[in-house]
This record gives structure tokens, C-alpha cells and sequence, in this order.
């Protein structure tokens, strides 16, 4: 599929009507439930808007777990799932296909090391390429026996061990690596502990607390192995909306300049920095209605993007904040095209090893729409405009769907228009991201065709 971008070449009006966007499943809160719900002896019920609302990384998972005998159904409004007990799961018939999604590999490879059979997991062309090693070699610390690649990559073996628990220093800040861990040390014998240099997404230890699992978490992390913990028979959880797939169009409602109202959104401050940054760019922003379910924070966001008067700030992000909007840094750096001055981010290396080189992608990107930038190795520097036009140039995002976001976002101010190729690789987080963005600026900005 492509899409065709016109660009708003009209000077942008305010517009205080406000737009509403209902967005999908929060993705992480979504790998999470379906795993550790897999196993407690619960019924599982996700209402969920519409069966296209559901990104193919989630798929991927579920798959994952319907390969491992547990039942889990996608319809048109719920995903249900029936939880077979910590040690009911059963040898795949064949290999695990973890598509694009990391998230699906690394927790696998935790909930797997401790099982009772062997397992094989796949991954497509780019999944392929990310590093594997380095968690293969912290859960090698519990006894875990897994075999990656030569280059450290997928498929990996699983050769399924007793595993011993042990206190762990992750090497980097990565939520992926730290859950992969607590699953494991789920079928652990003892308390396993886990240490991030900085905290990343805390969804893991929110769910396990919530549901019983024997998790401390104050400054280190501590599960208890083998603890049954007791659940209601039918569980309905509702998964707030994601937060990461609502940035773009947080960002392009502070672009055009609109009113725009997310409900049911996750407010976890785990994964809301770039709500801190945008008030410092200058956006005027509200949380109303806030709840919290099964420990998940949530509500509904305004974003006064019609309120914006003055210029966008630019803005620093380094270090200890990285891990708090990882996911937010590519149409974070693209909103930065669009502010007064320099923006800067660094520390922010793991960028480089997502589903593409995102440092890289975006340099080359915002090098072809004629921004004045530096490279650095953990991050980069780019030199915003305010009324800025982007050169029309070929988009390239390499699959990866933040990229393809981001740019397709940016490319509504360019010089003229431009068609986007490929883009169905939005499916893999956000299925409906053109839709919206048709929703927000209007069809004869956005089209889309086979
Ligand atoms: C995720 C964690 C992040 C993020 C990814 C989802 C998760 O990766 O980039 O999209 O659900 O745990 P790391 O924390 O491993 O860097």
C-alpha cells in the first residue's frame, strides 16, 4: 500500500474543536497480560475496539502462546484467553515466528529458558538482525541454555533447563531484557534480583504485583520462583490505550495546530517523558479523569495544540531520561524540526539496535529534507525552524513503522507532495495511524491506495 501526502501549504488556523482519537491497546501492557495470564488458571476478556485496532506484534505473541497450547481468540471486540497454570504451557509442535516484533522474541526467550521442553525461536529480516546475545548471556547466568546465531541473532535454541536464582545487573536500561528476566525467574528456584542502571517501563512488575506473582520492587527487584498466587475465575482487564502510538498524533495535533482529546489513555510516568518535553517545547496539556487499574495509571489527555502561540521550544533529552520515551524519540526528533533552535539528544545508543538503525534512519531522513543536523554515536543534534518547508524526497524507512510514522507525519509540511511506499509497516504497532492522521488533517491531505 502508499499513501499520498499533500502537504498543508495554507498557513495553519487554530482550531479549538476538538478531535477525538480512541488509540489501540497499549502494546507493552498487551505482550504482558497475555503472557502472565497464560499462566494463572484464569479467563482472560480484553474488550477491544475493533479486531483492526490490534497490531501485528500483538498477533505475533498470541501466536507465540497458541503454539504453546494456550487458547487465545481474537474477535471483533474482546481478545480472550484462557490461562493454563505456571506449568501448563506444552512443547511447540514447530518454531516460534516472532515476526518484527522484539518484544515477542526477548520475553519468549525468559518465558522459555525455564520450561521443561526445547523451543526454536524465528523472527523476520530485521528481527533477525537485532541483538539476541546479550540477553542469552544474562539468563546463561541462571543456568538458562540458549543458542543464538554466530552474530549473536535469531533463530535461537532453547534447550529448556532447571533454572537457579541469582541477582542481576542489567547491562543496559531495557525493559524488554528485565521482564525476560522476572519470567524466568518465575520457574527460578528462590528469589531472583534484578538491577537496571536506570529504570525503564515498570508494566512487568505493575502486572505481577497486581496479580499475585510475589514481586518486591523499591530499588531492586525481587521475584519469588514458584509462588501460586490466587485469581478470580474471569478476569476482565482493560488495557489502557497506548501510549506510544498516541505521540504522533500528539505531535501532528501540535503541527496543525488542533484541539486533540485521547481517552483512556496509559498515564504510567514510566512512559509519559515526552509529555514533560512537550510542555517544555511549550504545548499546553491536560490529564483529566485519572484512574488506576491493576496499578496501570490511566486517563484522557488533552492536548491544547490550538493554544500554541509562540514558536516551539527546542529541548534536551540525555541519559537517565532516554529509556522513559525510548520509543518517542524518533517523532520527538521530527517535532523538533519544527522548533526555535537546537534540540539535542544523547545518551540514547540503544536507538540503534530497535527494528532499524533509528539514529541512522532519522539522520539520513532529515539530511534529504534539507535539515542542518550532527550524528553523534548516542544521539543527534538537529537545527529546527519554526516555519520550516521540507525538500519533497523520497521517503525511506526501511519497514521500520516509527520511522514511517514520523516521516509521514514531517512530510505534511513539505514543498509538495510525495507518495510514501509501504506503508502497511504501521501494522505493526498502530493498524490504524492513517486513518487517524486522515481524521486529524483531513482527506485531502492523507490518501491512502493498494
Ligand atoms: C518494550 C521495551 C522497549 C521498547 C519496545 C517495547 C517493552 O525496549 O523500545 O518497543 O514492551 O518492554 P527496551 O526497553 O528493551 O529498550
Amino acid at each position: 500500500m502508499v499513501a499520498r501526502i499533500t502537504p498543508i501549504l495554507q498557513p495553519i488556523i487554530a482550531s479549538s474543536e476538538p478531535i477525538v482519537l480512541r488509540m489501540p491497546p497499549d502494546k507493552s501492557i498487551l505482550h504482558r497480560l497475555l503472557i502472565l495470564g497464560s499462566l494463572t488458571t484464569s479467563h482472560f476478556k480484553v474488550p477491544i475496539t475493533s479486531r483492526n485496532s490490534i497490531s501485528d506484534d500483538v498477533i505475533a505473541t498470541m501466536l507465540a502462546l497458541e503454539s504453546l497450547g494456550v487458547p487465545v481468540d481474537i474477535g471483533e471486540d474482546s481478545i480472550e484467553l484462557q490461562g493454563v497454570g505456571r506449568h501448563g504451557l506444552r512443547a511447540p509442535t514447530h518454531a516460534i515466528n516472532c515476526a518484527n516484533s522484539g518484544t515477542t522474541a526477548r520475553l519468549m526467550m525468559g518465558l522459555l529458558a525455564g520450561q521443561e521442553f526445547n523451543s526454536v525461536l524465528t523472527g523476520d529480516a530485521s528481527l533477525s538482525q537485532r541483538p539476541m546475545k546479550r540477553l542469552a548471556d544474562v539468563l546463561a547466568e541462571m543456568n538458562a541454555i540458549i543458542a543464538t546465531m554466530p552474530m549473536g541473532t535469531l533463530p535461537v535454541e532453547i534447550a529448556g533447563q532447571h533454572l537457579r536464582a541469582v541477582s542481576i545487573m542489567l547491562p543496559v536500561a531495557s525493559a524488554q531484557m528485565k521482564t525476560a528476566i522476572l519470567l524466568a525467574g518465575l520457574f527460578a528456584k528462590g528469589m531472583t534480583t534484578v538491577r537496571e542502571p536506570t529504570q525503564s517501563r515498570d508494566h512487568t512488575e505493575r502486572m505481577m504485583e497486581a496479580f499475585g506473582f510475589g514481586i518486591e520492587h523499591e530499588t531492586a527487584i525481587r521475584i519469588r520462583g514458584n509462588q501460586v498466587q490466587e485469581l478470580e475465575e474471569e478476569i476482565v482487564y482493560e488495557v489502557p490505550g497506548d501510549f506510544s502510538s498516541a505521540a504522533f498524533m500528539i505531535a501532528a495535533a501540535v503541527l496543525l495546530r488542533k484541539r486533540l482529546v485521547i481517552p483512556g489513555i496509559c498515564l504510567n510516568p514510566s512512559r509519559t517523558r515526552f509529555l514533560d518535553i512537550l510542555s517544555i517545547m511549550g504545548v499546553e496539556l491536560e490529564s483529566e479523569n485519572v484512574t488506576e487499574a491493576w496499578l496501570e495509571p490511566r486517563g484522557d489527555l488533552i492536548i491544547y495544540g490550538d493554544r500554541i502561540l509562540e514558536p516551539l521550544k527546542p529541548f534536551q533529552v540525555e541519559g537517565e531520561e532516554v529509556p522513559l520515551l525510548i520509543d518517542e524519540l524518533p517523532i520527538l526528533l521530527t517535532l523538533a524540526l519544527f522548533a526555535d533552535g537546537e534540540s539535542t539528544v544523547s545518551g540514547a545508543r540503544e536507538l540503534r539496535v530497535k527494528e532499524s538503525d533509528r539514529l541512522h534512519g532519522l539522520a539520513s531522513q532529515f539530511l534529504a529534507f534539507g535539515v542542518e543536523l550532527e550524528e553523534t554515536e548516542d544521539g543527534i543534534s538537529v537545527h529546527g525552524i519554526s516555519d520550516r518547508r521540507l525538500w519533497s524526497t523520497p521517503i525511506v524507512h526501511e519497514g521500520d513503522h516509527r520511522l514511517l510514522m514520523s516521516f509521514t507525519i514531517a512530510s505534511l509540511f513539505a514543498n509538495s507532495s510525495m507518495t510514501i511506499e509501504k506503508i502497511d509497516a504501521a501494522e505493526v504497532s498502530y493498524p490504524e495511524f492513517f486513518h487517524h492522521l486522515w481524521q486529524l488533517c483531513g482527506r485531502m491531505n492523507v490518501e491512502v491506495s493498494e
